[in-house]
């Protein structure tokens, strides 16, 4: 693109000229220096966040009302945001757990203005009341593309004025109040002034009673010229402000519903140069090149972050990590827990792709084999079926998710701090048969490994900060059809604070649950059950009802 961007677009720029000099709007060019200062007044969730200002005049540009708007590099969800303000729809998409968690809480806190739709009795009478005619008698829907009632510049010509008839009805009705306060004021001042004569001051000399009807003509005189004014403005030609849809000041806007989805994860498969089949996982275990590279470096922060778990006493902490010349064990890891030393064979998932239940059988069998007491599998993703999978004769197979961050690896301090490698325990849950055919899901809490006695148990259900379920999974994406929110602090707390209000007790009592609400038995006769940790650390279960 090159040259100035023309744009039938324009701002209002109300109140930053005096009037006399004040032209209310101004055409863009393709420079647009006044967005650098409101960047500074959007508070600053996300290090790379752009101005609200800017993306909210792309928006108001290129889009109507009802319109879909694509962001697939959401960050902290600015697009989002402004576009839910608008009444636009809005699918944002990123590859980082962190934006995803910052724009949801952004968009759930959000506290928007009230516009009136050009739709709606409200809007056909502020439209009456802006062009002074009357009220549309067209029945209204509330249809949002119809768009919002804006405020307008007219475009005054003499022809308009010319053609303008109210302003003679206006003058008429003005006349009758200023002509006998002109004729009270030559008669008290001896005078014989026409309109035009009338000086703006009063003379300081002249007794009270002249004063006042001085005054009381010049105040009619004013009121009949702002009269005029608005008739000539009303009755012109106009260009509308969509930046400045009219409010209603009474009414208060959240965000709408929305969901967020993530891909099931899918083990990729890669074609070779022969059309033959790669499997990564297979192809990892061959140590050579990158993969050496990325297994090595995934092996020196394992040492140095050891593996987290929901609480800090259950974290394992190598003593020592050693390589292991195994076919899919990579290396050794050794801990201590109460009865002694235990040795730990880890696995390594591929730089790219997903770790399938097969993949951990066929490591667990490699472990028991070696005569290892645990196997820790460390990878990015983990397909659903691998979910059930923890344990192989009297070897626990602890699955840790890495964190996306491995994938800068070269980039990250190795300190240790970071939630690099944490094991997300299976959920522990019941299905509930109820009356009149229906089931109810309960959750009992996250099954966690304690390191220091070996043992699996399950943790209570504080450890998960939100549940979901998709009553009607059809094994390709997750639908969040129920959603329960379990936080030990009030999670809604950032909601209530925005909104200044009270929430509903009883519809939180049912979001703030570790049992569903009943639902009737799945068509495609599977459920699936996603919990969330306070990490942001998920697991999906599959069930079939
Ligand atoms: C400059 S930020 C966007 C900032 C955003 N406009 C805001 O106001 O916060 C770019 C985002 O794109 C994401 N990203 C990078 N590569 C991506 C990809 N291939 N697919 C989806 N998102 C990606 C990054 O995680 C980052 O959050």
């Amino acid at each position: 693109m090159s040259g100035d961007v023309h744009v039938r677009f324009c701002e209002s720029l109300r109140g930053r000229f005096p009037r006399a000099t004040r032209h209310p709007v101004v055409t863009f060019s393709n420079s647009w220096d006044d967005t650098i200062i409101s960047g500074y007044a959007d508070p600053k969730v996300y290090v790379v966040q752009t101005a609200t200002k800017v993306i909210q005049r792309c928006l108001l540009m290129a889009t109507d009302p009802g319109d879909l708007v694509l962001d697939p590099t959401c960050g902290s969800g600015t697009t989002a945001y402004v576009a839910e303000q608008w009444g636009r729809r809005w699918i944002t998409i990123d590859t980082s757990r962190v934006s995803l968690a910052l724009a949801r809480a952004r968009i759930m806190g959000a506290r928007y203005p009230y516009y009136l739709l050009a739709d709606s009795l409200e809007g056909q009478q502020k439209e009456a009341e802006i062009t002074r005619t009357l009220p549309s008698t067209q029945p209204t829907n509330g249809n949002i593309r119809h768009g919002f009632v804006y405020e307008r510049v007219p475009h005054i010509t003499l022809k308009s004025i010319a053609n303008n008839a109210e302003i003679d009805v206006i003058w008429d009705r003005f006349q009758e109040k200023l002509e006998p306060l002109r004729e009270q004021l030559n008669q008290s001042l001896g005078k014989n002034w026409q309109e035009w004569d009338i000086p703006r001051e009063a003379d300081a000399k002249w007794p009270d009673a002249t004063k006042k009807l001085h005054s009381d003509w010049w105040e009619q005189r004013i009121a009949r010229q702002k009269e005029i004014d608005a008739s000539i403005a009303a009755k012109a030609e106009h260009e509308y402000l969509y930046d400045k849809p009219y409010e209603d000041k009474k009414k208060v806007r959240v965000a709408g519903p929305f969901t967020v989805e993530s891909l099931s994860p899918h083990r990729v498969l890669t074609v070779g140069a022969d059309d033959e089949l790669i499997d990564s996982v297979a192809e990892a275990k061959e140590g050579f090149g990158q993969e050496r590279d990325f297994v090595q470096m995934i092996l020196e922060n394992l040492k140095t972050a050891g593996v987290q778990q929901a609480h800090k006493e259950d974290k394992i902490n190598f003593t020592a990590l050693t390589p292991w010349p195994g076919d899919l064990i990579c290396a050794e890891g050794r801990f201590e827990d109460a009865g002694g030393e235990k040795r730990a064979a880890i696995f390594i998932g591929p730089e790219f792709g997903t770790v399938s239940r097969p993949d951990l059988v066929a490591a667990a069998r490699e472990a028991g084999d070696a005569g290892f007491d645990v196997l820790i599998a460390c990878a990015f993703n983990y397909d659903a079926h691998s979910s059930e999978f923890d344990k192989l004769g009297r070897i626990p197979v602890l699955k840790a998710r890495m964190n996306a961050d491995l994938h800068m690896a070269d980039d990250l301090k190795n300190t240790g701090k970071g939630n690099l490698f944490v094991i997300f325990g299976e959920p522990d849950i019941d299905i509930l048969n109820v009356e009149g055919g229906q089931i109810q899901v309960k959750v009992n809490g996250v099954d966690v490994f304690h390191p220091n006695t070996g043992e699996v148990r399950s943790d209570g259900a504080e450890g998960i900060a939100c549940w979901f379920i998709d009553t009607d999974y059809n094994e390709e994406s997750f639908f969040v059809r129920h959603a329960y929110f379990l936080g030990a602090n009030d999670p809604y707390k950032a909601l209530k604070t925005t909104l200044k209000a009270e929430i509903n007790e009883d519809a939180w009592a049912t979001l703030n649950s570790d049992t569903s609400r009943p639902f009737d038995k799945s068509k495609t006769g599977r459920i699936a059950v996603k919990v969330i940790n306070h990490l942001g650390d998920e697991v999906m279960k599959v069930f079939r009802v």
